[in-house]
């Protein structure tokens, strides 16, 4: 994760605090998550700063990508998003963003940690 957030372009803070393992295609799928994520703030956001958060609650990973851009990220304008909710929907998992126009931006997703 740090390695993605140093490559950003946009100064970003990553917070980690996941206690343990999850499943290997889990780990792989935040991985995917992060990086999608922190692609489209370095394309779009035009945001100063960025944020990673990454945590666990119980048997759950919980991630969150967050920057203080102009907003108005949009599901239906290209493949990155939707193949985020895909891939974190095929995990029985949970995908929210909320990027209302002028932002910020926060994308969310909860995944189950063993499958
Ligand atoms: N962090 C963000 N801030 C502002 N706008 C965003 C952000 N993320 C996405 N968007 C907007 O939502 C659209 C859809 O994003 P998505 O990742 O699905 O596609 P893309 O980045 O344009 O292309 P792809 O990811 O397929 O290469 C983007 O084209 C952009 O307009
Ligand atoms: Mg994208």
């Amino acid at each position: 994760m740090a390695g993605l957030a140093g490559s950003c372009g946009v100064p970003c803070e990553v917070v980690v605090d996941v206690p343990g393992r999850c499943a290997a295609s889990v780990e792989a799928t935040a991985y995917f998550v992060v990086a999608e994520a922190l692609s489209n703030v370095a394309k779009h956001s035009g945001a100063a700063s960025a944020v990673v958060a990454v945590c666990r609650d119980g048997d759950r990973l919980l991630l969150r990508i967050g920057d203080d851009g102009r907003g108005g990220a949009d599901e239906r304008g290209g493949s990155g998003l939707s193949g985020i909710r895909r891939r974190v929907e095929a995990h029985d998992g949970r995908f929210t963003l909320d990027s209302p126009p002028g932002g910020p931006t926060t994308m969310r997703v909860e995944l189950p940690c063993g499958s």
